[in-house]
């Protein structure tokens, strides 16, 4: 069978992208990149400085674990005063060192050989104090003197307001530690914790674990994947449409998430403001009928489909060949049912594992198993619209995951978290249970 014999197995298949130290006095550009299979575990020096990101590093730590890294964390001053050392060191399972000079924590790994112990310092988030003092080449506390004493590629995650980051002082300093071959990772535009808007917000810890490749894996090495995302436009005449509210978020990160698994990637979108990931082949259509006729057309030797836009159940019968003018009192429209995608792939003889989304106002379970039987799905994830759980036009939401038998739930966080826990539950389901072929 096409579809099995291709799957992969589940063992051996942990792969981690580790980060070969460079030699000293070499200039690092970029990180050097060497692929292992197996547990191998990468030694990863977080560093923490004084931002409100400061919360962030925790769920960073939790990642960087399930990835295999062993974690080890230095925090500034700063730090302190928005996480405590307890929490991460609760979380990393390693004591925090804060001090330079800590009489107790030298006589166990010194300074020197805790910067000689890390295969990548990560220091995240990186304030633009931090970064000005990394720049100048200072000492001043325990960062910063590992971050002189390591030859490990280093790697930041600057996290600021904007206009500290656009200041000609933050640019020069940027400017410095690139050159010498820091790794700058983001930082973000968006809404930032002072209430304004620019460049400045640190990236979402599951971003940096993608830029930094421990997250990669090849599980789905030369396995195709298609995803929907983004909403559909049905043409009322040449210049209008219906549409809707969904903004693609949700299927570009599943899209970013499944290449990063190694998956040969095919996204196939709706309209999107979105930039999309790097490595994946982006089919940009317009109407439900172009999305159906790009995913028809790549469906073939597809192993896994993942419909996560929100395709438009109707479309105007007939549109206008020229612009509507106001001329009647009323104007009614006659429209007709788009073709259901996902029922449609659901449906092959030779299916790959499908995967829908539910986006209901009530009801949730119920609706959502209803749509994983009708369609005859191997995975559905629901989630609630309105109200104020997430869904559409938002960067958070929370999902629940239907199967055959099984269930589980993914509570509000950032649709990139979601989006990495959804693939790994895509992943355990499709290894272990691959798709049923239709008679
Ligand atoms: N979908 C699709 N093609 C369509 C409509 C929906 O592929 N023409 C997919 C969506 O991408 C999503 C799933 O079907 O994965 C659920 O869509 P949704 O609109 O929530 O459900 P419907 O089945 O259309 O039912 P209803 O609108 O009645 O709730």
């Amino acid at each position: 069978m096409l579809f099995r014999d291709r799957r992969p197995s589940l063992q051996g298949h942990v792969a981690f992208a580790c980060l070969s130290p460079r030699p000293a006095g070499t200039r690092a550009v970029g990180f050097s990149l060497a692929w292992h299979a197996g547990t191998v575990s990468t030694k990863v020096l977080l560093g923490v400085s004084g931002g409100i990101a400061a919360y962030k590093a925790a769920e960073l730590v939790r990642r960087l674990r399930e990835q295999g890294a062993e974690v080890r964390i230095v925090m500034t001053a700063a730090a302190q005063s928005f996480i405590t050392p307890l929490t991460l060191q609760a979380l990393s399972g390693n004591e925090v060192r804060t001090d330079l000079l800590d009489p107790g924590a030298e006589a166990g790994m010194d300074h020197i050989e805790l910067a000689r112990w890390a295969d990548l310092v990560l220091v995240a988030p990186a304030t633009a104090d931090l970064m000005a003092r990394l720049a100048a080449g200072l000492a001043d506390d325990l960062l910063t003197t590992l971050v002189l004493a390591t030859t490990a590629p280093i790697a930041l995650a600057p996290a600021m307001n904007h206009r500290m980051w656009l200041h000609p002082a933050t640019q020069e300093n940027l400017a410095r530690l690139r050159g010498r071959g820091v790794r700058i990772l983001g930082p973000a535009e968006g809404d930032q914790a002072c209430g304004e808007r620019g460049p400045g917000r640190m990236l979402e810890p599951s971003e940096i674990l993608d830029a930094i490749a421990l997250r990669s894996g090849s599980q789905l090495k030369g396995r195709r994947v298609i995803v929907t995302a983004g909403p559909t436009r049905e043409a009322l005449d040449p210049v209008r449409y219906i549409g809707n509210r969904s903004s693609g978020r949700m299927g570009y990160a599943l899209a970013r998430s499944l290449a990063a698994r190694g998956a040969d990637l095919a996204l196939v979108s709706g309209p999107s403001a979105l930039t999309p990931p790097s490595g994946v082949d982006l089919v940009r259509v317009e109407s439900a009928l172009e999305m159906e006729t790009a995913v028809m057309e790549r469906i073939a030797d597809c192993d896994i489909f993942v419909a996560a836009a929100a395709v438009a159940d109707y479309r105007p019968e007939e549109p206008a060949q020229k612009k509507i003018k106001k001329s009647h009192a009323e104007l009614s429209l006659r429209l007709v049912k788009n073709p259901d995608i996902l029922a449609q792939v659901a449906s092959l003889a030779q299916r790959p594992f499908t995967v829908g989304f539910a986006a209901e106002t009530q009801d949730l379970e119920e609706q959502a198993l209803k749509k994983l039987k009708t369609k005859g799905l191997d995975m559905i994830a629901a989630n609630l619209v309105g109200g104020d759980t997430g869904g559409f036009e938002r960067t958070e939401n929370a999902l629940l995951i239907l199967w055959p038998g099984g269930r589980r739930s993914l509570p509000l966080g950032p649709k990139s978290r979601l989006a990495d826990d959804l693939t790994d539950l895509i992943l355990e389901r499709y290894l272990a249970h691959p798709p049923s072929q239709n008679p």
